[in-house]
């Protein structure tokens, strides 16, 4: 039996994925932000006589929540963690600063991605465990600007969007190139596909929710969104490929593939929060 960490699990394609591992027996510990929504899921997992699950209460929007989640993580399952699965994301509208002083969605979609895996690394280096950041074909546009890595100059919720897929990329590629050697630990970044979830819909004006269901019409569902996922953790033989769609490697941009790139947000990723991963 795997032991699968999971964050944003109370929607979409974390709820799925979570759903898929405790079909398929393993024990999984999700991550969601809101105590309702978690309540809910409960009842789901009880209906469906699961056994072997954790539902853990952390918003991203406050880096504390990260450290108790972590806390607690480490003394429960301090055995190991066979797969941490970074999925959780937002798409605001609207400029937001967290009581962290960061733009929302670099510190939800980037930042706490960082910190939860700096803070379960020991666990998932025990059992030389792997790494999965859920990214997005939407990356491709994005600019990679040193001095505004939080695209807080211009705010436009693509545009940042875009980034902080930029960035989940850049920091899986950083995580192989600093952390395997010395680790073990193997990272991947998945593209899942134009999914029809609800991330369009949160924290957007109606007009805005109306696109995005337009436009996700012709999207997969959140169950069929999680067939790489299974393939990498089930199935992949590693190479040096990291970044996965459908199953395969998947192209990325030029800028993800930037090792100047790749190392200018790595150190100021960790320094911004304070961390190290050398030690
Ligand atoms: N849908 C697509 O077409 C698509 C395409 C490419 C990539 N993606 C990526 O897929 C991943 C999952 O997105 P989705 O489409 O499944 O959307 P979703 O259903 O909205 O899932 C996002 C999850 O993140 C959680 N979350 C949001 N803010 C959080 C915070 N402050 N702290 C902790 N958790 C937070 C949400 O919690 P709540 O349930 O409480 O809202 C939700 O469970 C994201 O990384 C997204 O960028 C999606």
């Amino acid at each position: 039996m795997m032991t699968i960490v999971i964050t944003g699990v109370t929607s979409g394609i974390g709820k799925s994925l979570m759903q898929m591992f405790l079909e398929k027996g393993e024990r999984v510990i999700g991550i969601g932000r809101s105590k309702e929504r978690l309540i809910k899921l409960e009842q789901l997992f009880k209906e469906r006589q699961f056994k072997h699950y954790d539902l853990v209460k952390a918003d991203f929007a406050r880096l504390s929540d990260i450290d108790e989640a972590v806390v607690y993580i480490k003394k429960r399952y301090n055995y190991g963690i066979d797969v941490l699965i970074n999925n959780a994301a937002i798409v605001p509208q609207k400029k937001h600063i967290t009581e962290d002083g960061y733009e929302l969605q670099f510190q939800v979609n980037h930042l706490a991605v960082v910190k939860l895996t700096h803070g379960l690394l020991p666990l998932i280096q025990m059992v030389s465990g792997v790494v999965i950041t859920t990214s997005s074909n939407a990356h491709r546009p994005a600019k990679f600007v040193s001095n505004d890595l939080e695209a807080t100059r211009r705010y436009g919720l693509l545009r940042s969007y875009a980034r902080t897929k930029l960035y989940n990329i850049l920091f899986t590629r950083a995580m192989n190139t600093y952390v395997f050697p010395k680790t073990g630990v193997y990272s991947y970044a998945v593209h899942p596909g134009l999914v029809k979830t609800e991330i369009g819909t949160k924290d957007t004006s109606r007009l805005y929710a109306w696109f995005w269901r337009m436009f996700t019409r012709r999207g997969i569902s959140p169950d069929e969104a999680v067939s790489t996922y299974k393939y990498l953790v089930y199935d992949h033989a590693r190479d040096d490929a990291c970044y996965f769609y459908l199953c395969e490697p998947e192209k990325m941009s030029k800028r993800a593939a930037s090792d100047a790139y790749r190392d200018a947000l790595w150190q100021a990723t960790n320094q911004l929060l304070g961390l190290d991963f050398e030690h």
